[in-house]
Parts: C-alpha cells; sequence; structure tokens
C-alpha cells in the first residue's frame, strides 16, 4: 500500500496541523510504503517571499522529523523536486471540468478571506491531484477540510481513466475524525489564516502564555462551568487520558476553580507531550546537513516513481 501526504510551507506549524495531518501520517509510516512532501510549489500561491518560503520549507522538514516521521520508512521531500508533477497538472487539467473547480471551497474561502484570485489558487486542486496520482498513491492522510480535494482527485482519475484507459490508480482519503477540527485560542477552527493558533515548537513560557490567551467567557470561580462548549477542555483532551478528561470536566460542573487552573493544567500536559518533540528539533537544527540529505535521498526516490508514471500517462495520451 503506498500513503501519500503533503503540507504547504506557509508558515509555523501548529496544533491542528499536527492532530489533524501529521501525527496520523507518522502513524501510517509503519503500515506501508509512505512518501510525504512539503508542497512548495502550492504554497506559491500564497506566499511570494523567496527568503519567507525557503525558511518554511526547511522549518517543515525539521518539523516533520521532530515529530516522529522517520526517514528509514518514510520518503520525505520537496515537491519542487519532482518537477515532473507540474507536467501532468497540466494534462489533467485538460480533463478537468471547470465546474468541479467553481465548487472548491478552500478557493472561495481564500478569496473571502482578501487573497488576490489569482490561477494557481483556481488550479490548486489540480495540482493536488498530479502529486496524488503521480505516485499511484492508495492512501492520502488529511485533515478533513481536505476532503473535497482528494474527491476532486478521484474525479479527474477516473474521467482521465474512462478517456485514456486504466493508468491512474483511484486513491481513497484517510481522514482520522477523533482529533475532528482542532480550535484556536479564539475557539474557531485552528488556523495560520485566522491568526488564533497555538504553534507546535514554542518555548515553555512562550506555549504557557499563548494558553492563558485562551478566550473563555466571564463566569465567576465559584460558579459552575459548561465543559461542552470549553476551548479548554476539547484542547486538553489531545493532550490527556480519558480519565484526565473525566476529572476536569466533573472540576468544571462543580463550581469553585477558575478558568486560569484549568488552563494551567492544560499547559502541564501540553509540556510534557512537546517536550521530547522540542529537544529532538532542537538536536537535528544541530546538523542541517543531515536534513538536507534526508530531502535530497527522499526526492531521488519520489522521482523515480513519477518518472515512471509520466511514461505511461505521455504515451496514453499521445505525447509519445
Ligand atoms: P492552515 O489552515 O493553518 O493554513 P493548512 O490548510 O496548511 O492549515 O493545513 C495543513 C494540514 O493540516 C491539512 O491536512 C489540514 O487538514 C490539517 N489541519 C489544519 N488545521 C487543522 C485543524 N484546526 N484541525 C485539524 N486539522 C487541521
Ligand atoms: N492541500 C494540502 C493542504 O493545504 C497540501 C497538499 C498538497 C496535499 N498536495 C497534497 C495533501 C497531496 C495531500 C496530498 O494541506
Amino acid at each position: 500500500m503506498r500513503i501519500l501526504s503533503g503540507i504547504q510551507p506557509s508558515g509555523a506549524l501548529h496544533l491542528g496541523n499536527y492532530f489533524g495531518m501529521m501525527r496520523p501520517a507518522i502513524e501510517l509510516q509503519a503500515l506501508g510504503e509512505a512518501l510525504y512532501f512539503i508542497a512548495d510549489y502550492h504554497a506559491l500561491t500564497t506566499v511570494q517571499d523567496p527568503a519567507a518560503l525557503r525558511d518554511h520549507s526547511r522549518n517543515v522538514a525539521v518539523d516533520f522529523l521532530a515529530c516522529g516521521l522517520d526517514p528509514a520508512r518514510a520518503c520525505l521531500f520537496r515537491q519542487s523536486e519532482v518537477p515532473e508533477v507540474t507536467e501532468l497538472a497540466w494534462i489533467l487539467s485538460t480533463v478537468t471540468p471547470m465546474g468541479l473547480l467553481e465548487r472548491c471551497h478552500s478557493y472561495k474561502d481564500k478569496i473571502a478571506r482578501g487573497f488576490a484570485p489569482n490561477h494557481g489558487l483556481f488550479a490548486y486542486p489540480v495540482l493536488m491531484a498530479a502529486d496524488i496520482l503521480i505516485y499511484d498513491s492508495d492512501l492520502v492522510p488529511v485533515g478533513r477540510d481536505q476532503k473535497q480535494h482528494i474527491e476532486v482527485t478521484r474525479d479527474v482519475a477516473v474521467k482521465f481513466n474512462e478517456r485514456y484507459g486504466e493508468i491512474l490508480r483511484i486513491p481513497a482519503p484517510s481522514i482520522r475524525d477523533e482529533a475532528g477540527v482542532v480550535k484556536g485560542l479564539d475557539g474557531q477552527k485552528m488556523s495560520k489564516s485566522y491568526g488564533n493558533t497555538i504553534d507546535l515548537f514554542l518555548q515553555p513560557k512562550t506555549l504557557r502564555k499563548k494558553i492563558m490567551g485562551i478566550v473563555t467567557d466571564s463566569t465567576p470561580v465559584s460558579e459552575p462551568k459548561r465543559p461542552e462548549d470549553s476551548t479548554i477542555v476539547e484542547l486538553y483532551r489531545l493532550f490527556a487520558s480519558a480519565e484526565e478528561v473525566a476529572v476536569m470536566e466533573a472540576e468544571f460542573r462543580a463550581g469553585g476553580k477558575g478558568y486560569g487552573e484549568f488552563k494551567g493544567r492544560l499547559a502541564d500536559a501540553m509540556e510534557a507531550h512537546l517536550a521530547p518533540m522540542r529537544a529532538r528539533r532542537e538536536e537535528l537544527l544541530r546538523d542541517p546537513g543531515a536534513i538536507e540529505a534526508v530531502l535530497r535521498a527522499g526526492a531521488a526516490h519520489a522521482r523515480a516513481l513519477a518518472v515512471r508514471t509520466m511514461d505511461r500517462v505521455r504515451t496514453a495520451v499521445g505525447l509519445r
């Protein structure tokens, strides 16, 4: 089974990225041949500062390794080191109905958030389809918001196969719903573009300060509180055992404890989970050459697979 996923280097990675995509992807590396890449071509649709793009790309690689991606098991590479994927995107675009792209939420959301409606942003799902199809992927672990893009990929692959024969493998999404959508400091979906993130690799003090900034209502300390709509409890669930969560929920309902105390407990739980990853990251940063070597070896492996698919595709469509 081949497992593939990508993440855009468009800023520092946060808890939503970690629980929605990175951790599930890392767990899957034991189950098959995993390929994970840094979607730098995609990031160009919104990051147009070369120094920032380079920095973010390097950081995503380090973060992924620090979170547990094992380069002996999974292949990690930069999307742009396999330029064949842009050729496949072009070929796929010729069988992609406009209506399919016009329906995509991600494009409409980005425009609504003020990004210039460039063609790359519109054609984004076609490049993503090429990413997935060029490696004959079976399974694509992503957060729920990417589900529509996988559906587009499947539709495009079916259209291509209807016209040219059974050339492309149809992939399936793998969406882990237990983490659901991770909430940000303001209770909305955690997202870089909402400025409500808790980044994965903050220093302990900064992390604690962020958590203290979680928005709560003004229920007095002595009063009972509702765990059901609390961002504190939701985040705690990601780091604590079921028993620990049950204790916090009971204490919410009982009254007598303030939000500050619960936030402190959340901060302790997060710190316990994140400290070893932070230490591993610092160790990795001491050897930048080793990170480059991982990326280069990953790209060589991925590119060899991509070239084979492109051979099939070029022949099928009559480009040779
Ligand atoms: P952002 O919204 O911060 O720009 P991306 O769109 O780059 O994040 O998402 C990268 C990956 O992380 C995707 O697979 C996405 O589904 C997942 N992801 C992002 N935010 C969350 C969240 N709040 N909860 C769960 N998964 C998320
Ligand atoms: N669109 C994905 C995101 O924003 C990143 C991505 C690009 C991707 N190509 C992919 C994810 C291929 C899975 C498979 O998170």
